[in-house]
């Protein structure tokens, strides 16, 4: 089946559901967003996607439709409904439809949108390859850590990546600190220990990215939340990103220069974080 849609409570068909020409998702980008995993028919860590949603809500000053409660409920009537057991849930609440004015309009009700459909099969022959990434300057504004939906520069980023046959863009702020790339957050091992960039506004805070964090304190491998500076990937023995559909996925090759084959401490995660994931929706 090609996956269902849900606009405030209608649940639809994706190609017969719609929203109105003036809502302000679609002319001004004023909406967030989260995507969420779903495995043997139930959500991984729906919980903190719903957090990182009230965040992302609060901070757009936006109050949501219904209560993240409902919300979930409604996540899960969707997904009773789509009979799917492996899915890509995807939640929008945009600030409503109204006349185009920047301000926040006085009357409009929020729209909730959500999408759930089959997920597209794990690619085993691009993780034993690892990914390809491209270096792109970090063109995005100062509040990267709200799951926004304006997401053009990160589009732009991604799309020198595609031109380039590679698979990400690994993105850079003017001095050279690394930030993350343009859907996923980046680590890389520097002396056994793993680095990534502090869960600060100049980044997303993943939920993968959390989980890893999590993962390395429980493997007792040791972790720091540093920014890297281009200039460190030289010393890198590993690198790795991640995300909710791509769960921990190595990286193989960064621009012309560093190539590396997927290495043992990205294993150890990938291991531990699918094994997490099978925990947690009740399958071991
Ligand atoms: C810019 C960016 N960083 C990181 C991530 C990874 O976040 P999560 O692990 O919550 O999927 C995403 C996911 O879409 C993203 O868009």
């Amino acid at each position: 089946m090609s996956g269902l849609a849900y606009v405030n409570g209608t649940i639809t068909s994706i190609e017969e559901a719609r929203v109105p020409v003036e809502d302000r998702g679609l002319q001004f980008g004023d909406s967030v967003y989260e995507v969420v995993h779903c495995e043997r028919g139930r959500y991984f860590r729906l919980g903190p996607h719903l957090e990182r949603l009230a965040r992302s809500l609060q901070a757009i000053e936006l109050a949501p439709p219904l209560p993240l409660g409902e919300i979930a409920a409604e996540a899960q009537r969707l997904l009773s409904v789509s009979g799917l057991s492996e899915g890509v849930l995807y939640i929008q609440i945009t600030r409503g439809t109204a006349p185009r004015q920047h301000a926040f309009p006085r009357e409009a009700r929020p729209t909730l949108i959500m999408t759930l459909r089959e997920a597209p099969p794990a690619d085993a022959a691009l993780a034993a390859r690892g990914a390809r990434l491209i270096t792109q300057p970090d063109l995005r504004w100062a509040r990267c850590d709200i799951k926004t939906t304006a997401l053009l520069a990160n589009v732009l980023a991604r799309e020198q990546a595609a031109r380039a046959g590679a698979d990400e863009a690994l993105l850079y702020r003017p001095e050279g600190t690394i930030t993350e790339c343009t859907a996923a957050n980046f680590f890389a091992v520097i002396d056994g220990v793993v680095r990534t960039h502090p869960a600060d506004n100049r980044i997303l805070q993943g939920v993968t990215r959390a989980a890893v964090l999590e993962l390395c304190r429980s493997l007792e491998i040791e972790c720091r939340e540093v920014a890297l500076h281009l200039s460190d990937l030289a010393a890198a023995a590993e690198a790795f990103i991640t995300g909710t559909g791509i769960e921990i996925l190595p990286v193989g090759q960064i621009d012309q220069e560093w190539r590396r084959a997927p290495g043992p401490v990205t294993a150890r995660l990938r291991q531990a974080y699918r094994e997490l994931v099978q925990r947690e929706t009740g399958q071991r």
